[in-house]
């Protein structure tokens, strides 16, 4: 006997995953009456809906028109990559208010990290790039509290352990020694949670500026901070391998 296997979702979850808005939006908008399922308007955000069989529309529109966005935005330190900061702290939605769609995230970046932040409406893409099994290298440029050691740079290069567990092999170059600081690079093929950081912690030092310059292929260029462009073709196929 075969179960039968429908793929239901909560009707917050259908509008935030089409790229509509985040879920706190999209559970007012449903509250507002501005979604319909099969015809008729659903208030109830937690209601299941069956993305083979029903038919939802945003304002009258199908979800599925949603047109694909990929964004590349030079995120500068300061910005917190969230859509909403209950503190009023600037985020990175504030850079790209000019966009006109709801894209979130591809990861993460802290606070206090500047450099390449993708964003997308495009979830399975998303999914595909920070999933850890794909691989996708992400390259950081570090100045380091203190002067390391070659011995100390082969610990990061080898692997460290972490409370979450030994961080895979990492590309790593010494760019200069500038009096009491080490500015190196690094290449992640994993992102955990504020990795770079806690792995040069893990050396008795810490990260003075960490910057991102590169995912896969995709590198800073002539990209002003604060601003974005959008992703070209091939980088979008680059990545999604
Ligand atoms: N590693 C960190 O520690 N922080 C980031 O923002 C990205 C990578």
């Amino acid at each position: 006997m075969t179960t039968e296997k429908r793929p239901l979702k909560t009707l917050e979850r259908v509008l935030s995953k089409a790229g509509i808005g985040s879920r706190v939006e999209a559970r007012s908008w449903i509250h507002a009456g501005r979604v319909k399922v099969n015809g008729r308007v659903v208030q109830n955000p937690d209601q299941w809906v069956d993305m083979d069989r029903d038919r939802v529309r945003f304002d009258d529109q199908p979800l599925q028109q949603q047109k694909r966005v990929y964004l590349l935005l030079y995120k500068p330190k300061g910005y917190l990559t969230t859509y909403k900061d209950p503190e009023g702290r600037p985020t990175v939605y504030d850079l790209i208010a000019d966009v006109g769609t709801f894209v979130s995230p591809v990861g993460r970046l802290d606070l206090d990290t500047s450099g390449l932040l993708i964003m997308t409406n495009d979830n399975q893409f998303a999914e595909r790039v920070t999933n850890p099994q794909s691989h996708v290298p992400k390259t950081y440029l570090v100045k380091a509290s203190t002067l390391l050691t070659d011995a100390q740079l082969d610990q990061l290069r080898d692997g460290i352990e972490l409370t979450d567990g030994p961080t895979r092999p990492a590309g790593i170059t010494r760019l200069r020694d500038s009096g009491k600081y080490t500015h190196f690079e690094i290449t992640l093929t994993e992102g955990r949670n504020r990795q770079v950081r806690r792995m040069v912690e893990a050396l008795d030092s810490h990260v003075l500026k960490l910057v991102r310059v590169k995912i896969g292929e995709i590198a800073i260029g002539t990209l002003p901070i604060g601003t974005w462009r959008e992703l070209t073709r091939a980088e979008i196929a680059g990545l999604a391998g």
